[in-house]
């Protein structure tokens, strides 16, 4: 059995000194309390990323770093753009097709593609996020994050005997990558997804902004 997969996702959350105060008391916290049976990743925005980085090697932490977003297109004339070879600087993975960046900024599966393209092709860990089994999954992806948008940011998740559901089929479809849930994960409810078959993650949000409430939503699993 692999360990479990944890991705906090911050969306467009924290300056450098909040996301050094998380990373501190993070730390701390996972000293005091380990969590061995646990895979963490934690996505902050571009700005904090080195810094990030920075403090998990700096304190030996057991944390890998992904970024939210990268580019279609390789290093270029492409004004405000951070392309993939940038991120894999500091990270070592990094979210594709968000469904809050398909729905407030257009992105389309052609774009989506080309990123997971560009991230394969500098070595980062794609971590694409899907709205139900039939969204297009890129070959060669690796880890897939169900995030039913009504779920997200809602307060109310997507069922287990739903969740069940959909990983059956994204299962039979791409038997090797690893099958995460996102929508609305937080510490009081989170043990309710975990006798789901397939079930080897949570892409977390809102709960993942907070040390006390990640750590001991992941020391629960
Ligand atoms: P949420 O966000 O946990 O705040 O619902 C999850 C996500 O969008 O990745």
């Amino acid at each position: 059995m692999s360990k479990k997969l944890f991705i906090g996702n911050w969306k467009s959350h924290k300056t450098v000194a909040q996301t050094h105060d998380f990373m501190w008391q993070f730390a701390k916290l996972v000293q005091e309390h380990p969590l061995p049976e646990a895979e963490i990743i934690i996505c902050p925005s571009f700005t904090s990323l080195q810094q990030c980085s920075e403090f998990v090697r700096a304190n030996n932490l057991p944390i890998e770093i992904g970024a939210q977003n990268i580019s279609a297109f390789e290093a270029g004339a492409y004004t405000g753009e951070v392309n993939a070879q940038q991120v894999k600087e500091y990270a070592t993975h990094v979210i594709i097709g968000h469904s809050e960046r398909k729905r407030l900024l257009g992105e389309t599966g052609e774009d989506i593609g080309k990123k997971v393209h560009q991230a394969h092709d500098s070595g980062l860990t794609v971590i694409l996020c899907v709205q139900d089994e039939n969204d297009t999954v890129v070959d060669g992806v690796k880890i897939i994050a169900y995030e039913p948008p009504s779920a997200i940011g809602s307060g109310v998740p997507d069922t287990p005997e739903h969740i069940a559901e959909v990983f059956e089929k994204l299962h039979e479809k791409y038997a090797g990558a690893r099958l995460l849930y996102g929508g609305s994960v937080n510490e009081k409810d989170v043990k309710q997804f975990l006798a789901i078959p397939h079930l080897q993650g949570f892409l977390i949000g809102g709960a993942s902004l907070e040390p006390q409430r990640l750590h001991e939503l992941i020391s629960l699993c």
